[in-house]
This record gives C-alpha cells, structure tokens and sequence, in this order.
C-alpha cells in the first residue's frame, strides 16, 4: 500500500472551496460528513488506512493527514460560528419592531342601546341633583310587595305576575323583583328625607312573551321626598327629563287619573310622541301621546312603612319604562330583539 501525501493538499484545497461556497447548516453537516464521516468519511478513511503503511510513510503521510484534518476542524467550526451569527442576525432583522407600521385593529364592541338610554337618563337626572342608587333583583316579598301598600291578598299582586324562588333554596318569600319600586323602601329604610333619587335596574314578569312583553325589561325608578314636593314638581322634572333626552325638542307631559297601590294620587303619564311630535302617527296610535311612566305621590302608608312622618314630608315617585322609550325613538317593532343578542340588531346603534 502507498499513499502520496501530496494528495492531502489536493483534498484541502477542494475542501477549501467547498466550504467557500456553503451557505446553509444542512450543507455544512453533508460537508463534514463527506470528511469526517465514521463510514465513508475521506479523511476518516485515509486515517483508518496509515495502520497499513510502513513506519516510514506513516509519518510523512500520517502528518499530512492530520494537517488536512486539523485545517479543515478549524475551518468548519468558524463556517458553524459564522452561519449561526448570520442566523441569528437574520432572525432579529425580521422581528424587528416597525413603531411606524399602522396598527392591527382589535373590533371593538359598544353598549347595548338600553344601556346607552341609560346612562343618558342617569346624567340627566344627575344634573338635576339626583342620585343614582341600585337594589338587588332578587328580592324579598316585603320590599317588592307589603311595605309598598301591597298586601298578600290584594288583587294587585295580580297584576304583576312573579316569578317567585323556591323556599328550600332561597329561603320563604324570596321573588325575582317585579318592579324597581322595591329600591324605594330599601333607600327609604336607610336615609333621611329630603332625597331625590333614581334607580335603574331590570326588573322579572312571569309573561307569556310576544312582540311587546318581555319576562324581563328595564325600569328608571324616582323618588323625590321633602317638605313640600308636589305632582307639579314631579311633572316638571320629567318635562326636563325628556326634553333633554330628545335633544332639546319640545316635549310635554300629561297625566292620566291611574292607580297604583303605593301612590295616592296615581297617575299614567304621557309625554309627546317623538315620533311625529305630536302630529298623531302610526307609533301613537294617532293620539300625538305616548305612555312611558306610570307615577303619583308617595302613599302616606309607604312612608309610614319605612319610618317617616307623612305629616311632614311628602313627595313623588315614578316608574319610566326605558324598553319602550327606545323602541320608540329607534322604531323597535319586537321588544324581544332587546335581549336576542342577534349582532344585525346590535351592530345597528
Ligand atoms: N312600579 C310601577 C309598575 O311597575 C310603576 C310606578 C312606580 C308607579 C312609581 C308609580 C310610582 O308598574
């Protein structure tokens, strides 16, 4: 056997240019492979075959092998280094943060359009010195019912169809609240008059439901208490009420004799259909009116209920329906879209 050790000059150098031209890990592996392979690797070969050789020549050749060897280590490893960096800065060229590229837009929802009515009234109201108080919905039947002059018997209890709990679970006399009313007594029980308040929840009816009832819907309670509070007072405040909510337009109440157990007089009250202003549409049923509270002066037996002398204060309460004022003023036909959920319907205000 005889090796020339010229060879290994010849391999370096092919070596050399290989290597010059290799721009991916995946072909510097192949590389390294076709020399340093255990099978078929050129210089593992060369290395495995000096045990052949005489003394002489496995020092001569035995030398080149290993300068071949230990140039082309080198070499690969600065190749891996360098293709690594080359990676590296690649990667970070391309992550880099653009603080001048136009942002992804995130679609933003909005608030419901009862919610919206709402916290348009809760301002209103606000200006004119109310506060804005809240109660629970679930309630007991004594702030839903008996401390607001509605007795277990009383026929009116009839006109609220509730949904009451179970008493193994809720305890005896618990109800989904029928009406926002409840929050009178519970902020009556606990301040002193004079107050005005209002208090906007939703409220729970056992309904059978169709395009104009729901088993639940929205009221806007009030309550204002002091010496000498009147249904003049009351008619005022809600003239301003609205005629602020329709955008300054002009707006009038009327009051139609009602009743209501816990008011004593009781009233229905319209204000100007704003549809048409008063010019008698379809919306108010050619009467130029719509009805959108029910209101009167707080029951002398109320106020003795929670604690107030009847003799020395005195004052109104109402009860506004926010579902049919924004049915009205967006031309809402089924109160049931309401709480649908349906996006068209949303997406629409
Ligand atoms: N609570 C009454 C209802 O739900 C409305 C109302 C409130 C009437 C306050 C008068 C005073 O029908």
């Amino acid at each position: 056997m005889h090796i020339d050790p010229k060879q290994f000059e010849h391999i370096q150098k092919e070596a050399a240019t290989e290597l010059a031209h290799i721009v991916t890990r995946e072909d510097l592996e192949r590389l390294r492979l076709k020399y340093f392979g255990r099978k078929e690797g050129v210089l593992t070969g060369a290395l495995r075959s000096l045990k052949d050789l005489s003394e002489e020549e496995k020092k001569t050749v035995g030398h080149a092998v290993h300068t071949v060897k230990l140039y082309l280590e080198e070499a690969l490893a600065k190749k891996e280094r360098a293709l690594i960096e080359a990676e590296l800065h690649d990667q970070q060229r391309k992550e880099k943060i653009d603080v001048t590229a136009p942002g992804k837009k995130i679609p933003a929802g909005h608030l419901h359009p009862l919610t919206q009515l709402i916290d348009k009234a809760c301002d209103i109201f606000i200006a004119m010195g109310f506060a804005v108080v809240e109660g629970p919905e679930v309630e007991t039947e004594r702030h839903n019912f008996d401390a607001l002059n509605v007795p277990k018997d009383h026929p009116a209890r009839d006109m609220q169809d509730t949904f009451w709990l179970d008493p193994a679970v809720a305890g005896p006399g618990m109800l989904l609240r029928t009406q926002t009313s409840s929050v009178q007594i519970r902020y009556m029980e606990t301040h002193e008059p004079p107050f005005r308040i209002i208090a906007p929840g939703r409220v729970f009816r056992s309904e059978a439901t169709d395009a104009t009832h729901e088993a639940q819907f929205y009221q806007i309670e009030g309550l204002m208490v002091g010496k000498d509070v009147s249904l003049a007072n009351a008619k005022a405040v809600l003239e301003v009420f609205f005629q602020r909510l329709l955008a300054n337009k002009k707006i009038s109440i009327r009051f139609r004799p009602s009743y209501f157990p816990f008011t004593e007089p009781s009233v229905e009250m319209d204000v100007t259909c704003f549809k048409c202003f008063g010019k008698k549409c379809a919306v108010c049923k050619r009467t130029g009116w719509l009805e959108v509270a029910g209101a009167g002066m707080v029951h002398p037996k109320v106020l003795e209920n929670v604690g107030i002398d009847a003799r020395e204060w005195q004052g109104f309460a109402f009860g506004a329906a926010p579902d049919r004022i924004a049915m009205t003023r967006y031309g809402i036909d089924d109160i049931r879209l309401m709480y649908g959920g349906d996006m068209r319907f949303l997406k629409q205000f």
